[in-house]
């Protein structure tokens, strides 16, 4: 490398680490944080050929990909299956990759598709033919389904204590909006980070889309960021009609669920967009009642912690779920719970989703203790505490939500709600019903 090219490099770096500070997306930095809990080790305890960081998610119908990681660049990107411990009658084999980030090599990351799958079953699976077996349930077919719904992970003792609440009780499918590791630039945090969940995210698929700790992006070097994200967590866009990793979308038992992506392009004019509208023309609401949408950085938001970062996007999107009767939205990015009733274009409005923002699984950086007053008659209810929240569906019309907050001992719920499916609200779906073109 010439010394020009170095010194360049070393200043961007130099400038990262000085400047960008995880918070450096905030808008108004000026909230008290409640104590952050220390960051959890979590070693690999394998050999360098053992599956490491193993994690599951959907990957279209009847399918679900199992990625991991390996020190050993020659394993195999292989993984056998069964519906009984240790007997595999099926195997199917995928890709790998790898990637560098300054000094950092990342260990080889595979990720292999298999299926068709039974609903509702009990798979046991080997990943690169040795290491110990791992076992996940694939989701139901039909109603009812239970989510788990935690973002801003992190990995710190409050996450522990989060994960173990979502842990105690049965449910199908994790999804996450965004803020996963809080890496933060420290490639070996990806590492632990995967360590840490694969009790959980080998278990149960795992749903993810990104927050402003995924980005990692330096100018000049690693414009395009997100190069650990991609390479680690990837998800089912190419099934879904998505020509990025950032955004996509999936069907789950009766249920369309769109996670979008914050920190890409939304404007009308962008690629997320014209996909979104797409996606959103092809959903039946016969064969999928509810339609639930993902990002990161909130659309409504009553807490000072980033307030009005999310505003362009709601401008450039909110009409095209609203048209579409999208029923929840959830967000992250604010370390808190806070959950809204039906709003369009910043009124109550009876065929709006109720927006929700979940940030408050454990990351590093403490809560964001203060709300804004007085506060919003939109805003139903709002805590600054640690917790997960749990979206029981029970069939096409009703489902009950619930917020567990992280008590010491237990998940003590602390709001909960009946949510009724928009879709069938007759008055929802007069002449304001968008045509494919309208949208
Ligand atoms: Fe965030």
């Amino acid at each position: 490398m010439d010394k020009k090219l170095l010194a360049l490099v070393l200043a961007s770096f130099l400038f990262f680490l000085f400047f960008n500070t995880p918070d450096s997306h905030a808008a108004s930095n000026d909230y008290i944080r409640h104590p952050p809990r220390q960051l959890v080790a979590t070693p690999h305890q394998g050999s360098k050929s053992d599956p490491q960081q193993v994690h599951v998610s959907l990957a279209g119908k009847d399918h679900m990909r199992i990625s991991w990681v390996t020190d050993d660049k020659n394993v195999e990107s292989k993984v056998e299956y069964g519906k009984q411990p240790e007997k595999y009658n099926a195997v199917a084999t995928g890709e790998n990759t790898e990637y560098e980030y300054f000094f950092y090599t990342s260990g080889t990351i595979h990720h292999v598709k298999i299926g068709p799958l039974e609903p509702a079953t009990t798979y046991y699976y080997r990943c690169g033919g040795q290491g110990q077996e791992f076992s996940f349930k694939t989701p139901p077919a039909t109603f009812p389904i239970e989510f788990a719904v935690v973002g801003d992970l992190g990995q710190t003792e409050w996450t522990v204590s989060t994960l173990a609440h979502v842990g105690s009780e049965d449910y199908d499918v994790f999804l996450l909006p965004g803020d996963l590791s809080y890496a933060d630039f420290q490639q070996p945090r990806w590492d632990s980070f995967g360590r840490l969940v694969e009790p959980y995210a080998s278990r149960r698929p795992w749903m993810v889309t990104e927050g402003n700790h995924e980005v990692e992006m330096i100018p000049i070097i690693y414009p395009h960021g997100f190069k650990a994200y991609n390479a680690r967590w990837k998800m089912p866009f190419e099934e879904s009609g998505s020509t990025s990793n950032l955004y996509y979308s999936f069907d789950v038992a009766g249920i369309h669920i769109l996670m979008l992506g914050s920190y890409a392009e939304f404007d009308h004019d962008s690629a997320q967009y014209r996909w979104l509208v797409e996606d959103l023309a092809k959903v039946d609401r016969k064969k999928t009642p509810w339609v639930v949408a993902l990002l990161h950085a909130p659309w409504y938001n009553t807490n000072s912690a980033h307030h009005g970062e999310g505003e362009s996007m709601r401008k450039a999107m909110e009409e095209v779920l609203y048209k579409a009767r999208v029923d929840v939205v959830f967000a992250g990015h604010v370390h808190a719970y806070e959950r809204f009733t039906r709003i369009y274009d910043k009124k109550a409005d009876p065929c709006g989703p109720v927006y929700i923002t979940i940030g408050d699984g454990g990351n590093r950086e403490g809560l964001a203790m203060k709300f804004k007053e007085p506060g919003s008659p939109l805003s139903l209810y709002r805590e600054p505490s640690f917790g997960h929240a749990r979206l029981r569906m029970l069939d096409e019309t009703r489902a009950h939500w619930s917020w567990h907050r992280n008590n010491d001992t237990d998940a003590y719920v602390a709001d909960e709600v009946w949510l009724e499916s928009l879709s069938t609200n007759a008055a929802c779906w007069d002449t304001t019903t968008p045509t494919k073109d309208e949208l």
